[in-house]
């Protein structure tokens, strides 16, 4: 296990970020400080080939302009919050409305566009990247003063794990999450609608056409003639048609919240690459990259449309708006504390 720090380059504020390389024998991914973004993961295939399977850029150029959020941290609200507005206490707040007309990704300049502090640790059976973020009360419209800390970690056994802890000194929508863009049979390597999926969820949360969801929770097999069901295993391909635009739903996560339990399993035949995804958060949003458009990526891949999936775990989207939904505020006697990992392997 190794851990070593690159510099990745300078923004136009002068503050310096670093790229963290984490490796075990099999695998090394690559953290920058910059959005705490998963930027590379170079894992084998089935002949032992090693490739990157994260959608990303070369430079940190990329990540500052206008990234579809490949890879970052998501704060402090993942996914969309309606109107851009929430009651607590009696209180309305106001964030910025950057999709639609709601809020998204927790406004125009969420966690994902902040340089995070970084402290490398290393365990006996891990490496890995502490990063914390201090948002003041009124960042983005949001109440409390809020310190973020985000633990990702390499593990002898391949897998990342993800720790999302926050602290906020007055009540607060909180919702933490990684959007690393996978594609496993490497980067660039066109589609992953071949890749078969497995989601560990009977339900999924329907959605207006802005995405916003309608407060109804559904059966997978409800609607668009069980397209949404993927409780055993299908190619994202199969359906794909029958939801305009591609999937880009939350999932209700079956098992208990708070429990650290299965949410999804990919396997790509091409490469025999595999990526388990566990959680203990109410949901996971299945986004498979239907915004992108020949996005130019690392050196020189283009993503087309479909070029990359997200199973983004998190609290439901807007939340803070449905008191149905579980409850995704948090405070001084409630502080937020999720955790996730990713486990990888390939045949051999
Ligand atoms: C959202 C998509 C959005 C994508 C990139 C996902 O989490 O659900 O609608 O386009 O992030 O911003």
């Amino acid at each position: 296990m190794d851990i070593r720090k690159h510099d990745f380059g300078t923004l136009y504020t002068g503050e310096r970020v670093h790229l963290y390389e984490l490796s075990n024998k099999k695998i090394t991914l690559f953290l920058s400080t910059y959005g705490a973004t998963w930027v590379a993961l170079f894992l084998p295939d089935k002949n032992g080939k090693k490739e990157d399977i994260l959608l990303g850029y070369p430079t940190l150029e990329g990540y500052t302009k206008n990234s579809p959020y490949f890879g970052v941290t998501v704060g402090r609200f993942a996914n969309r919050i309606g109107k851009g507005a929430f009651v607590v206490d009696g209180t309305t707040y106001h964030l910025p409305i950057n999709d639609g007309q709601n809020t998204l990704h927790g406004g125009y300049r969420g966690f994902d566009k902040r340089n995070w502090k970084a402290r490398p640790f290393k365990t006996k059976d891990t490496v890995g990247v502490c990063f914390e973020l201090y948002s003041p009360a009124g960042d983005e419209g949001f109440p409390g003063n809020l310190q973020a800390e985000v633990r990702y970690a390499l593990t002898k056994d391949h897998r990342i794990t993800c720790e999302y802890r926050a602290f906020v000194d007055a009540p607060c929508p909180v919702n933490l999450t990684n959007h690393a863009y996978f594609n496993l049979n490497g980067e660039g390597r066109g589609t992953i609608l071949d890749h078969e999926v497995r989601l560990f969820a009977s339900q999924v949360l329907e959605v207006d056409q802005n995405l916003l969801p309608t407060g109804k929770i559904l059966s997978v097999t409800d609607k668009n003639h069980g397209a949404f069901d993927f409780t055993r295993p299908k190619p994202i391909g199969q359906d794909i048609q029958k939801i305009p635009g591609g999937y880009d739903h939350c999932y209700v996560v079956d098992g208990k919240e708070g429990t650290l339990r299965p949410v999804a399993e990919v396997y790509a035949p091409l490469s025999g690459r595999r990526m388990r995804v566990f959680s203990t958060q109410p949901g996971v949003q299945f986004y498979t990259g239907n915004f992108l458009r020949n996005e130019v990526g690392k050196k020189g891949s283009l993503y087309p449309q479909h070029g990359g999936f997200c199973l983004e775990t998190q609290h439901f989207p807007d939340s803070p708006n449905r008191s149905e939904f579980p409850s995704a505020i948090f405070g001084p006697n409630r502080p937020y504390r999720e955790e996730a990992y990713f486990q990888f392997s390939w045949e051999s």
